[in-house]
């Protein structure tokens, strides 16, 4: 099929490489000129596994193609993938203000361009969202369409669907190409028959609904999700206070298939581009509906606490921060990534300097983007070039990501370095026994 993705962006970007994979012609609209030259000469702009080879593939086979030309990826496209950001606007709705321009320029190119080459082809283009919206928003844009088309006394079929995409950073392309589930928002059998088409080699449930309903089932999923995550760290509290184990109370609920073994990871909290703005957005969808959302109010309350609950610890078994050495490992909101944005190290780290300790950071691969994202905390703290150095006279180490070489690291050469050996593993990613062993006072 020929299609046309407007935004590279995470979700952009993975969704225009595994479509051109797959045999489909695709064009990348990218606004951002830096970004735009990146990728034209082949450069993923963010690491994320197995997107480079993807892209080069797509780019010597001439499956892919980058343009700032909006109307040259229009003309010959049947499908239009919206895949823009949705960032949080100050109350915690979400703003569609780039969804609302990509729609504009389709309809405006469709207006200059196409109308009577479309009206004589009877087919139509399907515009299908696959940007987190509020519920709501693909009515929004076929009321768009409509007026538009009505105001240039037009009627060109141009449909649109909604396409919720459920990756994860860090396992983009795998959760892309063998996905739980599709879940197709479509109006019309022409449009559930064209996304069908489009996806009909993959071997899952496809669950064909309303737009407004496939747009809630994003919201739903990502907040049960992140239901989870703070449900585990509300009974990790508690394990802390009756000296139970959480990893294993999780492992207890996990093999309930009711339950399931996933998203019970206690620790640190949810961090990223997606959950807390998901959830903010979410709920403020249900107050303007009059619906209560204090569950919602809640997951978020129990995740911005953590950090604090964190640094309460370290206080505790610190006792005076000022001028302590505190080494932290890992600053990407989660291993695989390069994406520090809501980064739990960010609240952190704003705590430690606020305490007046002295912070030794190292992340494998965040650190370039933490220093751009949080220039003012990046002045006030120092980066190491390998985990060893961080830990040179440290008075305490938090580990924050659970990036795999952390396990790999040789304790003994880090208990060494170090001026006091305590640990805090907030990811409860290490064998505490193991290190308890060799030395360390862990919690
Ligand atoms: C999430 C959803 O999983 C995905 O379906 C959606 O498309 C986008 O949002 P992502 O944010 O990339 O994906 O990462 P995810 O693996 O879901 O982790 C989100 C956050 O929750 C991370 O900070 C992670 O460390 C944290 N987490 C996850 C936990 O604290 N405990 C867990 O058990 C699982």
């Amino acid at each position: 099929m020929n299609i046309a993705v407007f935004g590279a962006g995470y979700v952009g970007l993975v969704t225009a490489v595994c479509l051109a994979a797959q045999g489909n012609k695709v064009t990348v609209v990218e606004k951002d000129r830096d970004k735009l030259e990146k990728l034209q000469e082949g450069r993923v702009t963010f690491y994320e596994p197995d997107v480079d080879s993807l892209l080069d593939a797509a780019m010597s086979s001439g499956q892919i193609t980058f343009t700032s030309d909006s109307a040259a990826a229009i003309a010959p496209a049947e499908l239009l993938f919206i895949c823009v950001g949705t960032p949080a606007l100050p109350d915690g709705s979400a703003d569609l203000s780039q969804v609302e321009a990509v729609m504009r320029t389709i309809l405006k190119h469709l207006s200059h361009y196409q109308i009577p080459s479309l009206q004589q082809e009877a087919e139509g283009k399907l515009v299908v969202v696959k940007s987190t919206v509020p519920v709501g928003t693909g009515d929004r844009l076929s009321r768009m369409a409509e007026l538009h088309m009505q105001s240039i006394g037009a009627a060109v079929p141009i449909e649109v669907a909604s396409n919720p995409e459920f990756l994860r950073e860090g396992a983009a392309v795998h959760d892309f190409l063998f996905p739980d589930r599709i879940v197709i928002g479509v109006g019309s059998a022409r449009g559930e028959r064209l996304l069908r088409e489009l996806y009909r080699s993959f071997e899952c449930p496809v669950l064909s609904t309303d737009t407004r309903t496939a747009e809630m089932i994003k919201y739903a999923s990502n907040s049960f999700l992140a239901t989870k995550i703070s449900f585990i760290n509300m009974v990790s509290d508690l394990c802390d206070k009756v000296q139970a184990d959480v990893t294993h109370v999780a492992k207890g609920m996990g093999y309930d298939r009711r339950i399931g073994e996933q998203f019970l990871k206690a620790g640190i909290g949810f961090g990223g581009s997606c959950f807390p703005k998901d959830l903010q957005a979410f709920a403020a969808v249900g107050r303007k509906h009059h619906v209560q959302v204090e569950l919602l109010e809640q997951v978020i309350r129990i995740n911005q606490e953590r950090p604090v609950k964190l640094l309460e610890k370290l206080k505790d078994a610190l006792w005076v921060m000022k001028g302590k050495r505190v080494t932290v490992l890992g600053l990407t909101f989660k291993p695989h990534t390069d994406d520090v944005r809501d980064c739990p190290a960010s609240h952190v780290i704003a705590g430690l300097l606020r305490e007046q300790a002295e912070v030794v950071a190292y992340d494998p691969v965040g650190m370039a983007n933490f220093r751009a994202a949080y220039p003012e905390l990046s002045a006030r703290m120092r980066f190491a070039d390998n985990a060893y150095e961080a830990c040179d006279r440290s008075d305490g180490i938090v580990l924050l990501t659970e990036w795999p070489l952390f396990k790999e690291l040789d304790w003994v050469r880090v208990l060494a370095k170090m001026e006091t050996p305590y640990l805090l593993d907030a990811r409860h990613y290490l064998i505490d026994e193991e290190l308890g062993k060799l030395g360390f006072v862990c919690n």
